[in-house]
C-alpha cells in the first residue's frame, strides 16, 4: 500500500521542551487504512493527529503528504482544504446556518460553482441519511444527528483524507455505533484513508489498524482483527 502520510522523527514540546507531547515519532499512513489511536489521557493523541495535517508543527523532524515534504503554513492550508476532511468530538457547526449551508460552507472557497454546491449538499444529506434536515438548524438536531453533518462538511470537497478526534466523544453507544458505521462505509467505499483518535475499545477494536500511545510514544502498532480472548481457563 502507498504512503499517503509520513512522519520522521517526530518530536512536538511545549513550554520550553518541558512537555514532550510527541517523542521522536516514526509513524505513516497508507492509503485506504482505517486507523484507530488509542492512549490514555495526554500521551499525546491529539498532537499526533495534529502534526499529520499540520495543524501542529513538529518541533523536530518532517511530515510528508503524498511522498513530498509539506513545508510552510499556506502548503498545509491548501492540502487541508483539497485533501482532508476533519470531524471534531464538539462538532463545530455554526448554529445560525442551516444544515445545508453548514455543508456548503465547506466549499466556498474551493471554486465549487453554486449549482454544483447544491448538488453536491444534497447528494451528501441523502448519503448521511439526513435529506429532511437540511432547512433545520444544528441546535433542532441530536447528538449524532450533528455528528452526521459534520462528517457531510468533511466530505464535501471529497477529501483523500479524514481525521477524526474522539468523534463519539459526546454520543451515547447507539449513536457512536452509527457514526463508526458510517465512517467505516466510507473507507470500505475505496478512495478514503480515516485516522480516528479515541478513548473508546469498542470502537478502536472495530480499525482494521490500532495505534496505541503512551507519554508521547508510540508503544504497538497492531493490523487486522484482534485476536479472541479465550472464555475458558484450560485446567
Ligand atoms: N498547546 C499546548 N500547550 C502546552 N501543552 C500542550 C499543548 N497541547 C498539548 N499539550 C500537552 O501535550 C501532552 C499531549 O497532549 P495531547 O492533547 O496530545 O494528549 P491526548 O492524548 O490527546 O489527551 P486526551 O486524551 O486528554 O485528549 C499533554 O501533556 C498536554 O498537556
Ligand atoms: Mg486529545
Amino acid at each position: 500500500m502507498s504512503r499517503l502520510v509520513e512522519l520522521r522523527n517526530c518530536r512536538r514540546v511545549y513550554d520550553n521542551g518541558r512537555i514532550i507531547a510527541l517523542d521522536d515519532v516514526s509513524f505513516s499512513v497508507a492509503r485506504g487504512d482505517f486507523i484507530g489511536i488509542t492512549g490514555p489521557s495526554g500521551s499525546g493523541k491529539s498532537t499526533l493527529l495534529d502534526v499529520l495535517c499540520g495543524l501542529e508543527e513538529p518541533s523536530v523532524g518532517e511530515v510528508l503528504f503524498d511522498g513530498e515534504v509539506v513545508r510552510g503554513r499556506a502548503d498545509w492550508a491548501r492540502l487541508r482544504a483539497e485533501r482532508i476532511g476533519f470531524v471534531f468530538q464538539s462538532f463545530y457547526l455554526i448554529p445560525s446556518l442551516t444544515v445545508a449551508e453548514n455543508i456548503e460552507i465547506a466549499m466556498l472557497w474551493q471554486g465549487v460553482s453554486a449549482r454544483d454546491r447544491r448538488d453536491r449538499v444534497a447528494q451528501l444529506l441523502e448519503r448521511l441519511g439526513l435529506s429532511a434536515r437540511g432547512r433545520q438548524h444544528p441546535l433542532q438536531l441530536s447528538g449524532g444527528e450533528r455528528q452526521r453533518v459534520a462528517i457531510a462538511r468533511a466530505l464535501a470537497n471529497r477529501p483523500t483524507l479524514i481525521v477524526a478526534d474522539e468523534p463519539t466523544g459526546s454520543l451515547d453507544s447507539r449513536s457512536s455505533a452509527d457514526i463508526i458505521n458510517l465512517l467505516e462505509e466510507l473507507q470500505h467505499g475505496g478512495e478514503i484513508t480515516v485516522v480516528i483518535v479515541t478513548h473508546d475499545k469498542e470502537i478502536a477494536a472495530r480499525c482494521d489498524r490500532r495505534v496505541e500511545l503512551v507519554d508521547g510514544r508510540i508503544v504497538s502498532d497492531l493490523r487486522g482483527p484482534i485476536p479472541a480472548v479465550p472464555t475458558e481457563v484450560c485446567a
